[in-house]
């Protein structure tokens, strides 16, 4: 071998005194280092997977019914690491992958500042797709769940917050129908802690029937609570409340769909109210025309009729095919087409996903007369 070799390859340093061939300092750093570094390595592998595909464990700390009528539990949701739990904004909800298999999406309504837990709260609905059943019957505290999340749909904007303006320029208004009460919560909590201008108009069938009433009271008079078995349903006016006539309003509303569609109505082309809302169950379908679809798998094929969605009839077929939101923006029910030409009315795929085959069954349809997609 020619040349020079460097040094540093064969020859240990001595230490900064002369001494010790290796330097004391640096002996101890590296034998630290070495025990270290594979304890951080499990530490790491056991948080990556903790927030994998952004799921996140969490353990049923506590379960109690909300609702006099005792049809809707509300869940305290703790981490089941002991690490904090990802950050959330009033408005935000969260899917619960149930051991069943579906994944349903409830609204957070605790207390975005704890980190400790999450709140869900959950109606049982007789006629729905068994995940409110299951929630009711199947699950117990101590009980380990996956979630993803938190996603939020629904932001709360507070007047004023985002354009530097002055917020008791405008006023805040909450209109809530049964269940619709649990993203509004935190909405209420943080608009009353900012000291904002708000009221809210609570609905449902019965006082029976509606959760969080008694944690409601605190708000006094702010809250009106309205039932149709002793006040008869509400008009858009009442839902509105009261104008100033010189504030606008921001209204955020959460119910029921004919409760939307008629704040929707009466309120299209006002200047005066500016309305935000989310809705729990599928959109009408609109200009839709009926076509077959067909199972690539199973050979099975079926009519989607003009106003159902393709999931629907999926369903019907197929009971266990997975969904979610039912609105076109969790991605659950996303299949692939084998055949035919998809119409898309989701508000989620990207134009290469739309061109490698892929199709959101809740919302989107068929431009042609048949489909056929991979299930
Ligand atoms: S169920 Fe959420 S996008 Fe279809």
């Amino acid at each position: 071998m020619t040349g020079t070799e460097p040094i540093g390859l064969r020859v240990t340093p001595p230490s900064l005194r002369g001494r010790f061939r290796r330097d004391p300092l640096l002996w101890t750093a590296t034998g630290v280092a070495k025990l270290w570094w594979p304890g951080w390595g499990a530490l790491s592998r056991l948080r990556t997977r903790h927030v994998e595909d952004g799921i996140v464990g969490v353990r049923i700390a506590a379960r109690e019914p909300v609702a006099v009528d005792e049809d809707v539990v509300a869940l305290t949701l703790a981490s089941a690491n002991g690490d904090p739990l990802p950050r959330w904004y009033a408005g935000s909800h969260v899917d619960v992958l149930l051991p069943s298999g579906r994944i349903r999406q409830y609204s957070l309504c605790g207390d975005p500042a704890d980190q400790s837990v999450y709140r869900i709260a959950v109606r049982r609905i007789l006629s729905g797709g068994g995940g409110s059943i299951e929630i009711h019957d199947d699950l117990r505290v101590g009980d380990l769940l996956p979630i993803r999340g938190p996603r939020n749909a629904f932001p709360l904007v507070l007047p004023g917050v985002a354009d530097g303006r002055d917020p008791s320029a405008k006023q805040l208004r909450f209109v809530a129908g049964g269940i619709g009460i649990t993203p509004i919560l935190p909405m209420l909590s943080h608009a009353e802690r900012l000291g904002y201008d708000w009221s809210a108009i609570y609905t449902g069938r019965s006082r029976a029937s509606i959760p969080f009433l008694r944690e409601l009271e605190g708000y006094g008079d702010r809250i009106t609570v309205r039932t149709d078995d002793e006040d008869g349903l509400p008009d858009a006016d009442g839902l509105v409340g009261p104008l100033d006539g010189e504030r606008p309003i921001v209204l955020y509303c959460c119910g029921p769909i004919p409760m939307i569609d008629l704040l929707r109505a009466h309120l299209d082309g006002r200047g005066d109210v500016e309305l935000h809302y989310e809705r729990f169950s599928p959109p009408p379908v609109v200009g839709g025309s009926e076509f077959a679809v067909s199972l690539a798998r199973s050979g099975v094929s079926t009519t989607v009729g003009a106003d159902e969605s393709l999931l629907a009839a999926l369903r019907r077929v197929y009971p266990g095919v997975p969904y979610s939101c039912q609105q076109g923006f969790c991605g659950t029910c996303r299949l692939h087409v084998v055949d035919g030409e998809p119409e898309h009315r989701d508000t989620l795929l990207s134009d290469a996903e739309r061109a490698d085959g892929d199709i959101l069954t809740c919302v989107s349809r068929c431009a042609g007369t048949h489909l056929t997609v991979d299930l």
